[in-house]
């Protein structure tokens, strides 16, 4: 990998710093502006697009640690509306967590915030605002997190692969149907335009026989891609930053809103062939990657081994405590008991009026008391049951899960959850990190109309 200047502070972390006055933070080593900016979003004969983002990119830039390094930065708000930096899927201290009123004030417009944590996990990760989420995450604000093992595995390229969906005007401008009630209560604020890193599409220049590493991020606010490969050989080897015991070969690759999925491809057409990542719309299967295959192959590699794992809690199922979750609401369904909002019960048109269309456990939104009161150490077991007609992908802040399987088994670690209507898949995880921690839907228009609460751990 080549030694820009950010690997260089990120690297020396170890060198004191020097000339910094006691009490006074030293200038981190990264600076993110969430500010307005102009972006070829959409292809070239449209104009450039109005969007929110993290300086002038979309998505944000790849900020890249070492594992055991301090992540170490600055949020500086260009924006005239407050935010904040959530980084998905990191296990952090719970005041570096980013959610606004909870784990710290808002940051004002013009003002600024410093996160500083150590990168614990090896992995893929991506950061996002916790504000106003659904708009703020709309309009661009997105970018991802890296953090490689200590020893790089054996591919020869590295490669994001950021997937989005915007939903724009014939102009290629941001559509402003924030509050949109058959978003809210149906999937979610689909959009009309899918990007790859921000393009209309991602080519790769690649020789027959290599083998990529590809990390696809879905930041989404709504949209489940089901991604198929052609040309390739794909193996899963990290699901949501945590790297499988051991590599899962496979055709096809369900990822939802907020997930990530570390994938290893051997380049298996030959050069002139195709070889692609699609995804599988109603009508067709449309190319997101590309690759451009040249060259011959060369000797067949060995299947790959998996990534070294994170230190993870074990999950001890005999002594564990169970609070089920039950989801409701949405279209075609409704809340035909009501629910509470705010302390309040109300019916189903009232809820309506303050935009609340969906209930965990007969709540709407945040609730003075959390979901799960934990002892830190203490293993949870949350049975999730969506009783709404549309999918949910569950997210839960500063810890991962396992699914536990119908016959007691373990899926892999995650930190988002799909649940399809009709299903119930059970997490546990061990509340090792003490605090506050969101545990919402991550379809943002279901998070802010209803799905969401909160776990506790002391
Ligand atoms: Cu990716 Cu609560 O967030
Ligand atoms: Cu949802």
């Amino acid at each position: 990998m080549p030694l820009t200047r950010r690997r260089l502070l990120a690297g020396s972390a170890a060198i004191p710093f020097l000339g910094t006055v006691p009490g006074q933070a030293a200038t981190p080593a990264e600076i993110l502006t969430a500010q307005a900016a102009l972006v070829q979003i959409a292809p070239p004969e449209y104009p450039k697009t109005g969007v929110w983002a993290y300086d002038d990119q979309v998505p944000g830039r790849t900020l890249r640690y070492r594992q055991g390094d301090m992540v170490d930065v600055r949020l500086m708000n260009g924006l005239d509306q407050p935010t904040t930096v959530h980084w998905h899927g990191l296990r952090l201290p719970n005041a570096m967590d980013g959610v606004p009123g909870m784990t710290q004030p808002p940051v004002a417009a013009g003002s600024s915030f410093d996160y500083r944590f150590e990168a614990r996990d090896a992995g893929t990760f991506w950061y996002h605002p916790h504000s106003n989420s659904l708009e703020q995450v709309s309009r661009g604000l997105a970018g991802v997190l890296i953090i490689d093992e200590p020893d790089h595995p054996d591919v020869d390229a590295d490669e994001v692969i950021v997937l989005d969906d915007w939903r724009m005007t014939e102009e290629a401008q941001i559509h402003d149907s924030f509050d949109n009630r058959h978003d809210l209560s149906h999937a979610g604020r689909l959009g009309n335009y899918i990007t790859v890193n921000g393009r209309s599409e991602a080519v790769y220049d690649v020789e027959s026989g290599q083998r990529l590493r590809l990390r696809l991020i879905n930041t989404a606010t709504a949209r489940i891609f089901d991604l198929r490969v052609r040309g390739l050989r794909a193996w899963i080897v990290a699901l949501d930053g945590m790297p499988l015991p051991a590599p899962v070969e496979t055709t096809e690759v369900v990822i939802a809103p907020a997930q990530r999925v570390d994938l290893f491809v051997d380049v298996i057409a030959e050069a002139g062939e195709e070889a692609i990542l699609g995804s599988v719309e109603r009508d067709g299967t449309y190319a997101l990657a590309g690759f451009r295959v040249s060259g011959s192959s060369a000797a067949a590699r060995p299947a790959p081994v998996a990534l070294p794992p994170n230190t993870l809690p074990e999950v001890r199922l005999d002594s564990a405590r169970t609070v089920p979750l039950r989801m409701e609401g949405g279209a075609m369904r409704g809340l035909p008991d009501g629910a509470v909002w705010k302390g309040n019960r109300m019916d189903m048109r009232e809820l309506a009026m303050m935009d609340q269309f969906w209930a965990f456990n007969g709540m709407a939104g945040m609730t003075d008391e959390p979901l799960v009161d934990a002892g830190l150490g203490e293993t949870v077991r949350i049975p999730i049951t969506n009783d709404t007609a549309f999918p949910h992908a569950m997210h839960l802040h500063g810890m991962h899960f396992r699914e536990v399987r119908a016959d007691g088994t373990f899926g892999p670690w995650r930190d988002t959850l799909l649940v399809n209507s009709g299903q119930t898949r059970e997490i546990a995880f061990v509340a090792e990190n003490p605090g506050s921690w969101m545990f919402h839907c991550h379809m943002l228009s279901h998070q802010m109309a209803g799905m969401m609460n909160w776990i506790r751990v002391t």
